[in-house]
């Protein structure tokens, strides 16, 4: 099978660091500098490389998603906050988490939960202040934390003052958003300008009484699109991630970004015969209005701009990932297209959540992991997401009983891991909420017959801190969203005493810090359809092993062939589940290695 070689990512180190600087980071001769002045020398060679390491700083991160609404509540008002998010910095910090990535927190009336912004530069109230926010970057940095943004620049909220302008065709704004009349039906009734749909159910298209014409949203009729068409939207939108950039955030994860730009004839998109349901976004294909080409012309100017600014102002690199669910070779053009044009330091990696459920066996892991090594640009950051708050929870997608073995997987894949919050203690969907709790927009939107099937809720629910009132997230009577029932016995604070998913999740961040973690050669076999393995190595230093047994069966796999071991070589136990019968440090064959069910273990080869 191939190995792919997944290290350091050059093309987005300089090039002129990387004439000094090997893979590894550390300073090569370059042969034409004087020997005099070694003190001097060694300490710009010492310069060189911290500057180095600091502009690389995302390559290897553990990535950690705060979905502020449900993180943490520190005024008793049953919706998560930012002093909430500051109280729990010091446990992030502490379970070694390097970035983290808020879901928006700006101004907005919460019809999509904060992906409709009346105001994109300021805080929602029930959140807190922008002094809060300001508080937050503070405190993060102080930690060691970096933080990104959630830029949403395909829609604002219909309440935005923009919107409001725009449809009073008010100067300078009558083309912000994506206006278009009616078309008549042969009884002279109006109707939508095509067949577009909204992705979450209905026509993309809503009448405004006062323009006198319809508006295009690819969400809910409360998050009108905006034109990109138009220089102004541009120049508007770089202005907001400037504000931001300037209150010292180190990036941007970039919300539902293939969605920027439809077909300026608004030409009726092909059926796709799935469904007779005509409001359904199955309905027909996207070709329309997903996906265009000049939301790769977008990207790359909004890369442009980062860079610009990191080149301006020096400092860590700001960085841009981009939210897009698409094939495999469209999200790669989102690290850069045919023509070498960058553009987001990584597009999000969904392949672990969208083609891999609790019936995949060992070879359909392997297979989505080789995958996306294999259509990545080369010298690119790969990057894998395990769950996010518009996705099933990962231990409710694969079962309990895999969690430690998904985040040995996780954490020790090449490049970066993204983490949602809860994740690390294997929190569970809350698959019991009401119709009448039921607030996410696309379940309200398909009724009450419906709407288990579509509903993010039960992945949104508050964070299971404790075994105290709302799992400690908050002293509301009624928090936004039930809690788990679970949480009595499923918390952090139980998990912080004892063998548990947060204490491997904890000892595999740690573990991401050796070299074979950061920099090893990747390879990834099939040993039998229950157990697949990756191996990490780098020169000079120890191995890393992890094998993971998908199924329901205990196994004994023989590593020695795969991976050219040495016969009756010993592997050295780091990180086992916190159900194993194995500990760090035990000592286990290497051609007959004991896996029980579930089971997936971290070894050093000696
Ligand atoms: C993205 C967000 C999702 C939101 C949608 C519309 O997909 O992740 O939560 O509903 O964009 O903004």
């Amino acid at each position: 099978m191939q190995q792919v070689m997944a290290g350091v990512d050059d093309k987005d180190t300089d090039a002129e660091m990387s004439a000094m600087l090997n893979d590894e980071g550390v300073r090569t001769e370059t042969g034409t500098e004087s020997n005099k002045d070694t003190d001097t020398k060694t300490g710009t060679m010492m310069d060189q490389k911290m500057e180095h390491k600091e502009k690389d700083w995302w390559k290897h991160m553990t990535l950690y998603q705060i979905y502020p609404r449900s993180f943490m509540d520190s005024n008793g008002d049953g919706v998560g906050d930012l002093q909430g998010i500051i109280m729990k910095l010091p446990y992030l910090a502490e379970t070694g988490i390097e970035a983290i990535w808020l879901s928006p927190i700006y101004k907005s009336p919460m019809v999509d939960f904060g992906y409709d912004i009346t105001d994109f530069k300021d805080i929602h109230t029930e959140y807190g202040t922008m002094k809060d926010l300001e508080m937050l970057i503070t405190e993060a940095k102080r930690l060691g934390i970096k933080m990104i943004m959630d830029f949403v620049p395909n829609h604002t909220s219909d309440q935005n003052m923009w919107f409001e302008k725009s449809v009073n065709r008010e100067d300078g704004y009558e083309d912000f958003y994506m206006w278009a009349d009616a078309k008549m039906d042969k009884d002279g009734k109006r109707m939508p300008p095509n067949n577009w749909q909204s992705v979450f159910y209905g026509s993309a298209w809503t009448w405004n009484e006062k323009r006198g014409q319809y508006y295009l949203h690819q969400f809910t009729s409360a998050q009108p699109d905006l034109n990109f068409r138009n220089p102004k939207v541009v120049e508007a939108m770089d202005e907001v991630m400037r504000f931001w950039l300037d209150k010292g955030v180190n990036g941007f994860r970039i919300d539902a970004i293939n969605h920027l730009f439809e077909d300026a004839e608004l030409r009726d998109e092909p059926l796709t015969g799935k469904t007779d349901d005509k409001y359904s976004y199955e309905y027909t294909e996207h070709v329309y209005t997903k996906d265009l080409p000049e939301v790769m012309s977008m990207l790359q100017h909004w890369r442009k701009l980062v860079d610009d600014y990191t080149m301006k102002h020096g400092g860590p690199a700001r960085i841009i990932m981009t939210e897009a669910y698409a094939d495999l070779k469209t999200i790669m053009d989102y690290y850069e297209t045919h023509d070498g044009k960058k553009g987001a330091h990584f597009p999000f990696n969904f392949n672990l959540i969208t083609n891999l459920n609790e019936k995949s066996d060992a070879r359909d892991y392997v297979f989505e992991v080789q995958k996306w090594l294999i259509y990545m640009p080369r010298g690119y950051t790969p990057n894998w997401v395990m769950g996010n708050h518009d996705n099933v929870r990962m231990a409710t997608r694969f079962g309990p009983k895999r969690v430690d073995a998904m985040h040995m997987m996780l954490m020790t894949l090449p490049g970066v891991a993204v983490t949602y919050n809860g994740e690390e203690i294997g929190m569970q969907d809350n698959r019991d909420i009401t119709w009448e709790d039921t607030v996410d927009p696309p379940a309200r939107n398909v009724g009450r017959e419906k709407y288990k099937e579509v509903s993010r809720d039960p992945a949104r629910t508050p964070y299971q801190w404790n075994t105290q009132k709302n799992a400690g997230f908050s002293s509301a009577e009624k928090p936004w969203l039930p809690v788990h029932p679970n949480y009595k016995h499923l918390n952090l604070k139980q998990q912080m005493s004892q063998p548990s998913h947060y204490s491997v999740y904890k000892s595999l961040v740690e573990l991401r810090k050796m070299p074979a973690m950061c920099r090893g050669q990747f390879r990834a076999e099939v040993l039998n359809r229950d157990v697949f393995a990756f191996e990490r190595e780098v020169k000079g230093d120890n191995s890393v092993i992890t094998v993971i047994n998908i199924g329901p069966r205990a196994r004994a796999v023989n590593l020695t062939e795969v991976f050219g071991l040495k016969y009756q070589q010993q592997l050295t136990v780091l990180v086992a589940g916190s159900k194993s019968t194995h500990s760090t440090g035990n000592a286990l064959p290497a051609d007959a290695l004991p896996l029980a069910p579930y089971e997936g273990l971290v070894c050093m080869l000696e």
